[in-house]
């Protein structure tokens, strides 16, 4: 193996970064090329690419985003678009492909693999929706960037006894809802993965009115099937109190990578070098506990991610 390509795909994900420089400078330190495809798998349509060696990778591990830009690719999800990056590969002579990205990127890198490309995928999202991995690359950022929020948020719910719902990211999934309730110290979590008890949570607000504590924080995943204006005439009508309502949007995207996802990252990046010197054909990394895993790419994206249901019950146990 001689020539490593790398592209970023999907939502970006603080961290991207630091899993470029790792690929980047593994490889360049066993003696292989790599080459940047710029926009995600548009780039390999339209061959737009950067080089990347020891210095273009400088500085760039403390930075969110992705230096190689990302995109949602549509054009790649037909046919011809996948025949001109198979074209381009060829072009250039990549032997490998490293695709950093969710799981919208997972499956285009199957379409690569089954055309008898290797690829290995290294999960970058702040979602942490893959089933497969313990934690995705940026999930920790995102989840320190809403806990950053949501105590700046309680220090004025308190000030004004309010109810306040906060909107956070995590499509299908509620590992940033559940991750950040706890450790942000919310009162009340409304997860994707769970029936909707808005019955309960009207409980949890008056539990609260009867201790003397007239603020309540919900956090409120966005996969959740009741929208934020419902939910506050729900809260208004039971409790008589307008709630306010905070989404936090795209700030959870960015952002410098914490320590923990730079780890990741690193390791990450330096594992898929690895596994394209061994030849071991395409493969998903992922982390289980302490130790990084390889498992067949086809077969990751099926994974389903299951709530981590202890850590909502010592949520509720503690709030
Ligand atoms: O996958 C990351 C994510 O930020 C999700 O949490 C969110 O639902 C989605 O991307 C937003 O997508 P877009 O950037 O296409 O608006």
């Amino acid at each position: 193996m001689r020539r490593i390509g790398v592209l970023t795909s999907g939502g970006d994900a603080p961290g991207m970064n630091a899993a470029i420089r790792a690929v980047t400078r593994t490889a360049i330190r066993k003696g292989m090329e790599v080459i940047g495809f710029v926009g995600g798998y548009d780039g390999l349509i339209d061959r737009d690419t950067m080089v990347l060696d020891i210095r273009t990778v400088g500085g760039i591990l403390q930075h969110g985003g992705t230096i190689l830009k990302t995109a949602r690719s549509e054009r790649f999800k037909t046919a011809e678009g996948v025949e001109q990056a198979v074209q381009t590969l060829d072009f250039f002579g990549v032997d490998a492909l490293v695709v950093i990205g969710g799981d919208g990127s997972f499956r285009g890198a199957k379409e690569l693999s089954r055309r008898g490309i290797m690829v290995i995928g290294i999960p970058g999202t702040i979602d942490n929706d893959m089933g497969y991995t313990d934690y995705t690359i940026g999930f920790d950022t995102a989840v320190n960037t809403v806990i950053d929020a949501i105590g700046k948020i309680k220090d004025t719910a308190i000030a004004h006894n309010k109810i306040t719902i906060i909107e956070v990211m995590g499509r299908h999934c509620g590992d940033i809802a559940l991750y950040s309730g706890l450790t942000g110290g919310a009162e009340y979590i409304m997860l994707p993965e769970m029936e909707m008890d808005l019955e309960g949570l009207y409980e949890k607000i008056n539990a609260g009115i009867e201790r003397h504590k007239h603020h309540c924080l919900i956090i409120k995943a966005e996969g959740v099937p009741i929208s934020n204006a419902e939910l506050a005439a729900y809260i208004e009508e039971k409790t008589g109190q307008t709630p306010r309502e905070v989404v936090l949007g795209f700030l959870q995207r960015g952002g410098s990578p914490s320590a923990r996802d730079r780890l990741l990252a690193s390791k990450m990046g330096s594992y898929a070098v690895e596994l394209i010197e061994q030849e071991t054909g395409s493969r998903a990394i992922g982390i289980s506990g302490r130790e990084l895993t390889a498992m067949d790419l086809d077969e990751v994206t099926d994974i389903k991610r299951e709530a981590d249901l202890e850590l909502l019950h010592l949520m509720y146990s503690l709030s």
